[in-house]
């Protein structure tokens, strides 16, 4: 089967912490982690498997690297693409735009037509409002560093075998 990718900025902190800890969990030789400050189309194109980082900035925006990979992605036929998403966010601190930014994105992937995997269940969260939400679900992983991080290892663990289900 082709190679995983697991995208994200690589000059981040807290999700760079977060992709490795998938890339381990998944514990599987054919994953590549790939830095979203320098990705081109094709690079992009060359994954059928994709897992995007996306934290949330700016109250309810996209970190500034994503907003410039944006275009391209508003280009692509990701048809036969399947991805999943997760994202950081902090519920306390924005609870009206909380993990907005996977929601955004997740827009932008399925309206170019790929098949977003790895919805997780709000349970467990407090927030006002969130693009993300769909139904009682997130569009992705949710991880709240600042009030959850205890959290982190569990829902993580979680996520992955639910991916290794659903990319199968
Ligand atoms: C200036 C600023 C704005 C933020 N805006 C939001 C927001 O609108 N919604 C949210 O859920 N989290 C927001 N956050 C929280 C971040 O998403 C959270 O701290 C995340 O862990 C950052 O991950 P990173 O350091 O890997 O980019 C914001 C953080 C900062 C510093």
């Amino acid at each position: 089967m082709s190679k995983i990718a697991i995208i994200y900025s690589f000059n981040t902190k807290k999700t760079g912490k977060i992709a490795t800890q998938i890339q381990e969990g998944f514990n599987d030789p054919d994953i590549e982690m790939v830095n979203a400050e320098d990705i081109t189309e094709e690079k992009f194109l060359s994954f059928d498997r994709i897992i995007m980082g996306v934290p949330t900035w700016f109250d309810g925006e996209l970190p500034n690297y994503w907003d410039e990979f944006v275009p391209a992605l508003e280009d692509m036929d990701l048809k036969d693409k399947k991805i999943a998403l997760f994202g950081l966010g902090d519920q306390k601190g924005y609870p009206e735009n909380f993990l907005d930014g996977v929601g955004i994105m997740a827009e932008i992937l399925e309206t170019r037509g790929a098949s977003l995997l790895g919805f997780t269940s709000v349970k467990g969260y407090e927030f006002e409002s969130s693009k993300a939400k769909r139904n009682e679900q997130f569009t992705g992983l949710a991880i709240d560093y600042e009030n959850q991080g205890s959290m982190n290892k569990q829902r993580i663990a979680a996520w992955i075998e639910q991916l290794k289900k659903e990319f199968a």
